[in-house]
């Protein structure tokens, strides 16, 4: 296979793709293993735009049918990567048999890789797929907090920028990463929910409406009336999140704590970060890559 090393060690490309070695063994696990129940739904992003928060407000929005009380409630026991696992960087990381009994129905899984390879296994399932896609300037400053945290030092924004413009990088390139999903489609094209990180920000309870809508558990009327949508974005807010117990406890997720993965969660933080240039470089490619395609940033 193709390969490239940085700062972390060697990536290879399969099916267009970059992966660490584990990762990768974990997608080819996938590939092979992999069978989807009707019921499954599967959140997936490319890192650093939204994951955390899609998974979060899933959880809540099924859970909210079992419960009304917030006390006590799941997202305090464990972090939303804990309750929603990666399909190629969790359950089938080691095995292509893993043990999912635990789950039970509607499955919620999680995933980075591109439509082209998350597909192949889903062939023929009415399984839902939620996108979560962000602006690409706003994800590599996310990127380059994140891996300064992660290596305890801060790294040049240059040793991601590059990479990130000639479409290398874990799970690069983000430009075909985004495309794949947008235009991907299963037997139905209804079966995939394209969401933004910048209209969940900009209006949180008609996207969590439109999520509820898609994942076959629509808020009542009641519920809509009684505030209850309100206090699910509430729950889920990177405030509420970032100050439980369970994210500031230590525990980690791939060596990386739990409270690595709050920071700031703004739109157009890059404006604090990306120089002229750079902003310029990527706007470039954006109108290169996305020109035909109907997508806007
Ligand atoms: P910033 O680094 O810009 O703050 P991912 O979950 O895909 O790893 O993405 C992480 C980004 O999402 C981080 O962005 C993080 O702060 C933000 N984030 C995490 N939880 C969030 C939440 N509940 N609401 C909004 N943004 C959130």
């Amino acid at each position: 296979l193709p390969s490239y090393k940085d700062s972390e060690g060697n990536l290879y490309n399969y099916k267009g793709c970059w992966y660490y070695p584990n990762t990768l063994q974990g997608v080819l696990n996938y590939e092979k293993g992999f069978k989807p129940q009707e019921t499954d739904i599967i959140l997936a992003s490319f890192p650093k735009s939204g994951t955390t928060w899609l998974k979060a407000l899933t959880i809540a929005l099924f859970e909210r049918l079992k419960t009304d009380t917030y006390s006590d409630h799941v997202l305090q026991s464990d972090n939303p990567h804990g309750l929603v696992p990666f399909l190629e960087m969790s359950l089938y990381l080691k095995s292509s048999t893993p043990d999912l009994s635990k789950f039970s129905s509607p499955r919620v899984f999680s995933t980075h890789m591109p439509f082209h390879t998350l597909q192949l296994p889903l062939k023929g399932s009415p399984c839902k797929v939620v996108y979560v896609c962000r602006n690409v300037k706003d994800v590599l400053v996310s990127l380059w907090y994140f891996r300064s945290a992660h290596l305890q030092k801060e790294v040049e924004m240059e040793s991601l920028f590059e990479p990130l413009c000639k479409g290398v990088g874990f799970f690069g390139p983000f430009w075909e990463h985004v495309l794949s999903y947008w235009r991907g489609s299963l037997e139905d094209p209804k079966q995939i929910l394209f969401m933004r990180y910048e209209e969940m920000k900009s209006e949180p309870t008609a996207q969590v409406k439109r999520l509820a809508e898609f994942l076959g558990c629509p808020f009542t009327e009641e519920e809509e009336e009684d505030g209850s949508v309100d206090k699910l974005v509430e729950l889920c807010s990177l405030r509420n999140l970032s100050g439980m117990e369970i994210n500031n406890s230590g525990k980690t997720f791939n060596n990386v704590p739990y409270s690595t993965f709050f920071r700031k969660g703004e739109v157009g933080d890059f404006k604090n970060h990306l120089t002229t240039e750079m902003e310029n470089k990527i706007d470039k490619i954006i109108q290169e890559k996305y020109n035909d395609s109907g997508l806007k940033f």
